[in-house]
């Protein structure tokens, strides 16, 4: 097999200019929560690590920290997204939204008070991803049936099993936002 050899290769000096960040730390601005913060990260931070180890909102888990079990699933402008696999430098102008910002921290969460009554949090490390997907889908479908709750959930791994006790939770959580 030809190998390239230095003369091949084009020279860094003939390379057309790319738009490269890194790798040292970069300014940042992120709307998270309704709060607009700076920060400073290197180009490879993720989202989830941002909010983590940067803002101190570790309501968001990170777990397989490669987009398998949406432990640190959060919004971006209303729609869950794995914040493991958003890098913090990709987000934009778009709105973020933690477990934390779910409510004003006066009151839980419908969704959050239903999984209390409805036992479905064990180690609790899948229930902040798990929540932000179940109060998103209520928000698009109110009144879900049980396979759309499914579908919402699908992608959430728990190893503890709750899954039977967030089935009725949810369903409950919907009840009494029709109530
Ligand atoms: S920690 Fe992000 S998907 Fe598992
Ligand atoms: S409650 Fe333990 S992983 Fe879901």
């Amino acid at each position: 097999m030809l190998e390239k050899t230095p003369s091949d290769r084009p020279d860094a000096a003939q390379r057309p200019e790319a738009d490269t960040v890194g790798p040292h730390a970069v300014p940042l601005t992120l709307r998270v929560n309704g709060m607009t913060h700076t920060l400073s990260i290197t180009p490879e931070t993720t989202l989830a690590q941002a909010l983590r180890e940067q803002l101190d909102l570790t309501g968001t888990k990170i777990a397989c920290d490669r987009g398998a079990c949406s432990a640190c699933t959060v919004w971006l402008d209303g729609a869950p997204v794995c914040s493991c696999m958003v890098l913090a430098l990709e987000v934009g102008a778009r709105e973020v939204t933690t477990i934390e910002g779910l409510t004003d921290r006066e009151a839980l969460h419908p969704v959050q008070a239903a999984f209390i009554e409805h036992d479905a949090i064990q180690c609790g490390f899948c229930t902040p991803g798990l929540i932000m997907s179940c109060v998103a889908l209520l928000k698009r479908t109110p009144h879900p049936s049980e396979h759309e709750i499914r579908a919402a959930i699908s992608g959430h791994l728990c190893r503890c099993g709750t899954y039977p006790h967030v089935l009725s939770a949810v369903l409950a959580a919907a009840r009494t936002e029709e109530a």
